[in-house]
């Protein structure tokens, strides 16, 4: 039981539970008076968060300029456009109100604002982020964890990618949690976004490093939303039940559940980026296809840690059990265990291992080859 050496870091200013968002206003006034303000899809003026947000900065006398229309999935071309947009007029903070694909489409808009630089370079190290513009977030969508991490996944068309950028410079300053503001999400995307939150405590588990307080306090979060889950499925509009999810969100993936590791493995993420650009799936819906596969693949690999997880979350000693109480878990959540349950059927299959091998899919801690991405593949359909 290893305690790697580790540095923890994070400086986001967290406000959460019911009306934070009274307090939004004085928030960013301390950052700037031009506000660029970020958006999905509609979903945030339908229900009203728009609104309460608008207000807020409107009362604290801020000018606001608005860029929305971000898509689940979000796209490069969005952000370039965003940054045009702003650098235009000249504004000099950022208010991301959404869920992971805003708020992770916020963050790489504040480099490109504060740089002269394409903002793809920035995600494929190309260049160094070294600058960038304060960012303030309201979320709508329990699941990520970018509220309070320094992560931002985007998607490029041109170059056929879905990849990730863990920085410094992608911590918000500060964000704002009010359960109130998830009350509406569609049952679909309330079940992929719990997925999203125990694949986090997953890879974390999986990465590399036993440190035995945080494996305790990850299996607990995992325990934690697998028991609300199915109430709130039922009563989606329950607050306390949003709240319990949401901060088992946010502590899923805000640096905790790598105290005492070198990082979390990450390669079913890695699989699950490659099957969202393929088939534009929801991330979460990924994640449920590809986790109870690669554990497959991995139970004879690492008996001793499957065999642990299995023990502190479902608590059976048997791994073929543990894993298959995972995979009834999400189906019970009506979230997907098999590609042609997403409507990816198995004449997709070649198709999906040249992504996967294109893009080298793998994990930090345990290495996939291009046996096991077909193993996985054909583990999946
Ligand atoms: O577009 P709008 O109208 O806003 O609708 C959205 C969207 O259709 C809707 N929605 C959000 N809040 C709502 C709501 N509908 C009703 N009421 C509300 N309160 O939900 C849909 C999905 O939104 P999206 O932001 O895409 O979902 P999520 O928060 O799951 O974010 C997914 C993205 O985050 C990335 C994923 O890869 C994916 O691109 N991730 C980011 C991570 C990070 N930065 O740390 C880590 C994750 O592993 C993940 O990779
Ligand atoms: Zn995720």
């Amino acid at each position: 039981m290893a305690v790697e050496n580790f540095v923890a870091y994070n400086p986001v200013k967290l406000h959460f539970g019911e009306n934070v968002v009274k307090n939004l206003g004085k928030s960013v006034k301390q950052y700037g008076n031009r506000v660029l303000l970020i958006y999905g899809r509609g979903s945030v003026k339908k229900y009203g968060y728009y609104d309460e947000v608008v207000n807020q900065l409107k009362d604290a006398g801020l000018s606001i300029f608005e860029y929305s229309g971000i898509k689940p999935n979000p796209v490069v071309d969005d952000v370039r456009n965003a940054v045009a947009y702003g650098k235009e007029n000249k504004v000099d903070v950022i208010v991301a109100l959404g869920g992971g694909s805003v708020i992770d489409s916020a963050k790489i808009i504040g480099l490109g604002l504060a740089s002269d630089v394409d903002p793809w370079d920035f995600m494929t190290w190309n260049v160094l982020p070294e600058k960038t513009m304060p960012l303030v977030t309201v979320l709508t969508l329990a699941a990520t964890g970018t509220e309070m991490n320094a992560a931002a996944v985007l998607q490029n068309a041109e170059t056929h990618q879905k990849v990730g950028l863990v920085h410094p410079m992608n911590f918000p300053k500060e964000s704002f949690l009010d359960p109130r503001f998830t009350v509406t999400v569609p049952k679909d995307y309330t079940a992929y976004g719990i997925v999203d939150l125990i694949a986090h405590a997953l890879e974390a588990f999986f990465g590399e490093g036993e440190p035995s307080v945080i494996d305790l306090i990850t299996t607990d979060i995992i325990k934690d939303a697998m028991k609300w889950a199915p109430q709130l499925m039922n009563d989606p509009e329950n607050l306390e039940l949003r709240s319990n999810i949401m901060l088992d969100a946010t502590l899923a993936l805000n640096g905790l559940t790598s105290y005492g590791k070198v990082g979390g493995d990450w390669g079913v993420h890695g699989l699950g980026h490659e099957l969202s650009y393929l088939y534009d799936l929801a991330h979460g819906a990924t994640l449920s296809i590809a986790y109870p596969a690669w554990l497959r693949l991995q139970k004879e690999r690492i008996p001793e840690r499957i065999q642990r997880m299995g023990k502190l979350i479902f608590g059976t000693e048997d791994p073929d059990e543990a894993i298959k109480m995972l995979e009834e878990f999400f189906t019970s959540i009506s979230s997907p265990v098999r590609l042609s349950e997403a409507g990816v059927e198995s004449e997709k299959r070649e198709e999906v291992i040249n992504q996967m091998n294109v893009n080298n899919v793998s994990g930090m801690h345990h290495t996939l080859s291009m046996a096991d991405r077909t193993m996985l593949i054909d583990l999946m359909l």
